[in-house]
């Protein structure tokens, strides 16, 4: 690890900024399934779901109480969840460095906030499980879900006392999820497009952490910063395309975020 951390030290001596991108896998650690893990499949009926059926706009208007369902569960679950030590050391790297760190986030259940990371650093970019916004997009606002609303078990419905509270304040039309699907794009007003990509553009350190690189912006934000110039580490069990570019940058930790990113973090604080 050690090399790896003298890297990240070398990256804060240049200018620009350094952004942590995390995944589900920094999530693990405080018992919240990763996405594309065996715990992340869904069963309706008969059928098994892939999470990459039920994240989209198209299953949400065939079978929109269902979807919920799916949420309001895995909403269930990140309420119950603890930040673990990855969260708290980004939230430390954050207060250590309060003009220059950026979090960019494909996590939906809170837990950096929770941890301290401050809003103001933090780039959620794909949603918050915790709020809800119009389905008919009648305004932008969102909403935090109804505190009425209960914690949901797997295989329990979304009755009608749930269903009056998942509502547009606005228009009192259905209210969806705040996140984004994956027939869905990203855009700045919701999801910091424009923001993240400028962030990247003028990084001096990317540490990705527990993310299988599947998704879209946090590729754009690798190869901007990579084009920038940036320093690229990456922390993962397993290996992942973000590790192929690391390993030719600032190199490879394959181990649990909690402790790697603690690594890191007293390692750039300390500096
Ligand atoms: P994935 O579930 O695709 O990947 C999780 C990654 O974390 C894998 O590469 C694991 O090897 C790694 N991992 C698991 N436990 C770990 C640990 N303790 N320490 C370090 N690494 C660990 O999750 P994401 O990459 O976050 O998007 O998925 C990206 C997006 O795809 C999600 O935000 C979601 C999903 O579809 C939307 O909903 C739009």
């Amino acid at each position: 690890m050690e090399p790896v951390l003298a890297a990240c030290r070398a990256a804060l001596a240049k200018p620009g900024h350094v952004i942590a991108l995390t995944g589900a896998g920094v999530s693990a650690e405080s018992g919240i399934p990763t996405f594309r893990g065996k715990e992340g499949y869904w069963t309706i009926g008969a059928r098994e779901f892939h999470p990459q059926e039920l994240a989209t706009h198209t299953a949400f208007e065939a079978m929109p109480w269902a979807v919920w369902a799916w949420y309001l569960y895995r909403r269930s679950v990140c309420r119950h969840a603890q930040p673990n030590p990855g969260h708290l050391a980004l939230a430390r790297l954050a207060a250590a460095l309060p003009d220059r760190f950026a979090l960019v986030t494909q996590n939906v259940d809170g837990l950096h906030r929770r941890a301290g990371s401050p809003d103001a650093q933090t780039y959620p970019i794909h949603g918050d499980i915790s709020q809800m916004r119009c389905a008919a997009d009648c305004v932008p606002d969102r909403w935090p879900i109804p505190d009425a609303v209960p914690d949901l078990g797997k295989g329990d419905a979304v009755d009608a006392a749930i269903q009056a509270q998942l509502v547009c304040p606005r228009c009192g039309g259905m209210a969806r999820p705040h996140v984004l699907w994956f027939d869905e794009s990203y855009d700045e007003p919701r999801f910091h497009l424009d923001t993240v990509r400028r962030l990247a553009g003028r990084a001096a350190l990317v540490v990705s952490a527990g993310t299988s690189a599947q998704t879209n912006l946090p590729w754009q934000v690798v190869q901007l910063a990579a084009r920038a110039g940036a320093t690229i580490v990456d922390v993962n069990l397993e290996a992942n395309p973000f590790g192929d570019i690391a390993a030719g940058s600032g190199g490879v930790i394959r181990g649990p975020a909690g402790a790697a990113l603690t690594a890191i973090a007293d390692a750039l604080i300390s500096r």
